[in-house]
């Protein structure tokens, strides 16, 4: 992970980030974002992790598996590492400083900016008339997130960097409207393009939970058969393993399957190219499930354990959500008099 830039020293290091329980965890989520926030947490950071259910909902959700979905999200933060009583673990819509200050970011956050955001653009197409209002002003939620507990670090894949930018738009804003030096410079913390997990079927597209196929994503639930099947399935070209990195050049997909087994295996792709160098995609493939069952079996087990007996995880999130109160509703308080509502 790189970090670039300065926050304000007056705010003291943490770490907030947040995963959306639309649909099940995917391979994607595991390597792009809960193994680094399992990392920061063991080096002591500290780090509040949320389930944004309130930002799932920006799309249609089935309400029961919403339910499912959260539990589920909650069950792989736990089974992965993230330890409720070292970090911060909660789900979103527990905590209702969120959408409070969500509100008052509305009326920081200018419609040009949210114009310029590009995943609002991707998801909205040509429906833009027809999407959720929820979904144009989410960036401003996710600022609210981040903000509500000053929090100084973000880490998020590649694609949410603009809405982290975003964030600081908003936290410039307030404090030059209000003349306070009250929220923090947040700064994304970007993994390296090499950790980003691309979809199985086309290699310019991110990982989904949400895409149409399901072979298109390895799902942390996945068992053995189905992981070794996607694997095989997945797309790639008549070229193997090249001698050298830059042979992946051009090739998204062979890239992607790289990636994929440098990330189980904590190695550079570097390093899975030399090992593998001439191999083809016959031998590659099913060595690369293999990995994959090997680090994810204990995973999903240990989630099936947890979504078995829905009382525990929810009164980890429940604990988890009043700790983040603690932090957040002074904070929300402050913003409230800064603004002069009356309380
Ligand atoms: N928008 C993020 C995503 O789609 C999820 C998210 C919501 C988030 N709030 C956040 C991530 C706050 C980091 C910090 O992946």
């Amino acid at each position: 992970m790189s970090e670039g830039g300065q926050t304000s020293p007056a705010f003291t290091p943490r770490i907030f980030s947040g995963i959306k329980p639309s649909g099940g965890l995917t391979l994607g989520n595991y390597l792009g974002a809960i193994k680094k926030f399992v990392a920061a947490q063991d080096a002591g950071k500290d780090s509040i992790f949320c389930v944004v259910d309130l930002h799932a909902i920006t799309v249609w959700q089935d309400p029961k598996d919403l339910q499912v979905a959260t539990r589920e999200v909650a069950a792989g933060y736990i089974a992965s590492g993230i330890d409720p009583t070292k970090s911060i673990l909660f789900n979103q819509s527990q905590v209702p400083e969120h959408a409070e200050l969500g509100w008052i970011f509305n009326c920081v956050a200018r419609v040009g900016w949210m114009n310029r955001m590009t995943q609002f653009k991707d998801k909205a197409g040509n429906n833009a008339e027809k999407v959720s209002l929820g979904l144009y002003a989410y960036p401003s939620l996710m600022a609210a997130d981040i903000l509500l507990y000053h929090a100084t670090h973000v880490p998020v894949g590649d694609d949410q960097k603009q809405h982290v930018e975003l964030t600081r738009d908003i936290a410039a804003k307030f404090n030059h409207d209000y003349k306070v030096d009250f929220f923090p410079m947040t700064e994304p913390v970007i993994e390296g393009p090499a950790v980003r997990v691309m979809n199985l079927r086309d290699g310019s597209k991110k990982m989904s939970k949400s895409g149409e196929s399901d072979m298109e994503r390895i799902n942390m639930l996945d068992d053995a058969d189905k992981i070794a099947k996607k694997f095989k399935k997945a797309k790639t070209d008549p070229d193997g393993i090249p001698e050298s990195i830059e042979g992946l050049d051009g090739r998204p997909e062979a890239r992607n399957l790289v990636n994929i087994y440098a990330a189980l295996s904590d190695q550079s792709a570097e390093a899975v190219v030399a090992e593998y160098a001439g191999a083809g995609w016959g031998k590659f493939k099913p060595t690369l499930a293999d990995l994959a069952v090997d680090k994810l079996a204990p995973i999903s087990e240990e989630m099936r354990r947890l979504m078995d007996d829905t009382a525990e995880i929810d009164k980890i999130l429940r604990l988890g959500a009043e700790r983040a109160r603690d932090i957040a509703s002074p904070i929300l308080k402050k913003t409230y008099e800064i603004v002069g509502l009356v309380r």
